[in-house]
């Protein structure tokens, strides 16, 4: 057993999406409070968490390879491995059984209890016992709204406002695996955005599964994005992920109204087809969401737009896969996340419907829909040339640290070479776009009037 003074050296790995990245940094919090020390490289760690996704099933499947490689690692040393996060949640069953390497299962809502569950594994451990711990129940009220999540330094802040997911998208295993909606005190979030502005911070994002659907008292997301951005020093607010369904006047407003808030809206849309829709249970029709576009681009023509897409749901026909394609055609989103649809345990699809669109047809219109998004977000990103754009710089490009890299207001990337412009993160630069991919602005120094 190690002497009580040597700390316990622990290694994370996130997947997913951004909430799980901020529920790591809460993760990273709460261990580090109770004395646990953090290392970037597993061979030093003698407790490595993976905090998981559970929403398709290629996230899973990644999980699972990651884990089969610490089969080797836990052969050679004592060593404690945690799953967290939603796949913990989703499969506990089937995780401690099919995988014996697993010590510790953490859900979404029992990170306050991982010190004792990781202690009580190294334990048992030493023991010989090698007892599993679980904590996998689902609470209504756990918001970790005291938690100070332990961020990374950068540009962007997230902060959770509401977790949990009342919608039941019958396609979605997040219900089950995160829970009910709870909406954090604003006061609180308020609070942690002053904080987060004094700390130097640029961006806050504004975190929920559902984001727009945040209710506290007479808070609407509407009164608490408003908040946020009037905190001083904060100078671009974003949101992720709304639903279509919780749009009110007076949230379009805020955004368009507040120059700080960004002038992007990721709006799910799914399908096109009215039927499919439906059985989806995503309460809006092709013509409502159609409408929800209209009421937006009046109140601001230029808004970016972005949008979710599953092709080969249960039962969609050639048909049905073409509105979903005309409306796409017709909408002209800036980008769109394609997915083929993966039937998850548990969910109202997985019981009531037939995955019956075969794979090499979900993979056609897969391919179709995103050859039609890249030519119009090619088409979108070159409205930009010869244009002077704001934006925030990042860092340095991922494939070539001579290139800098930052964000549009829409969110769209943006590259310079670092030898023209020279800047630091955080900077909120004036840039003259000269070329654009489907993916990407090109930028140089403006010309001098
Ligand atoms: N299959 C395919 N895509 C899915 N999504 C969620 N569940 C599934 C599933 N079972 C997609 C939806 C959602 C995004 C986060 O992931 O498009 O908006
Ligand atoms: Fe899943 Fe629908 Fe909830 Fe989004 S709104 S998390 S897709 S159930």
């Amino acid at each position: 057993m190690k002497a009580k003074s040597t700390p316990t050296h622990v290694h994370l790995e996130t997947f997913g999406c951004q909430m799980n990245e901020y529920d790591s940094e809460l993760v990273r919090s709460l261990l580090k409070q109770d004395g646990f020390v953090f290392t970037d490289e597993r061979e030093r760690a003698d407790v490595i968490l993976m905090n998981t996704c559970a929403i398709r099933e290629n996230a899973h499947n990644k999980v699972y390879k990651h884990l089969s490689e610490l089969k080797k690692l836990k052969r050679q040393r004592p060593l404690v491995v945690g799953v967290l996060g939603c796949m913990a949640q989703n499969l506990k069953e089937e995780l401690t059984d099919i995988q014996p390497l697993v010590d510790v299962l953490a859900g979404p809502d029992a990170y306050r209890q991982l010190p004792m569950l990781i202690r009580s594994a190294m334990l048992s451990q030493v023991e010989g016992l090698n007892q599993k711990e679980l904590a996998v129940d689902l609470s209504e009220y756990e918001t970790y709204h005291d938690i100070v999540p332990d961020r990374n330094d950068g540009v962007n802040a997230w902060i959770a406002v509401m977790r949990g997911c009342d919608n039941f998208c019958s396609f979605c295993v997040v219900p089950y695996t995160r829970g009910r909606e709870r909406s954090r005190v604003p006061e609180g979030i308020v609070q942690e955005a002053r904080r987060i502005a004094e700390q130097g911070f640029k961006q806050i994002t504004l975190l929920g599964q559902n984001v727009n659907s945040y209710r506290f008292g007479d808070w609407d997301f509407a009164r608490l994005i408003t908040a946020v951005a009037d905190v001083p020093g904060i100078e671009r607010v974003r949101f992720t992920s709304p639903h279509p369904k919780d749009f009110p006047l007076s949230l379009l407003e805020a955004v368009v109204s507040h120059p700080n808030i960004c002038k992007q809206i990721h709006l799910p849309l799914q399908s096109g087809s009215d039927r499919i829709l439906s059985l989806m249970n995503r309460t809006y029709t092709n013509k409502e969401y159609r409408a929800l576009v209209d009421r937006i681009r009046t109140l601001r023509a230029d808004i970016v737009l972005s949008t979710d897409l599953i092709c080969g749901f249960c039962g969609e026909s050639d048909a049905e896969f073409a509105e979903t394609y005309r409306l796409v055609e017709e909408i002209r989103f800036h980008s769109a996340f394609i997915f083929k649809y993966s039937e998850r345990k548990n969910t109202i699809a997985a019981r009531k419907l037939s995955d019956d669109v075969s794979e090499p047809v979900k993979t056609d219109r897969v391919t179709r829909l995103f050859d039609l998004q890249r030519n119009i977000s090619y088409e979108r990103n070159r409205e930009y040339l010869e244009t002077t754009i704001p934006v925030l710089v990042e860092g340095d490009a991922k494939r070539s640290a001579a290139q800098g890299m930052g964000k549009s207001d829409g969110n769209i990337t943006v590259i310079w070479d670092k030898c023209a412009i020279s800047s630091q993160p955080g900077d909120m630069v004036s840039l003259a776009i000269y070329d654009a991919s489907s993916t990407t602005l090109y930028a140089a120094r403006p010309p001098v009037n």
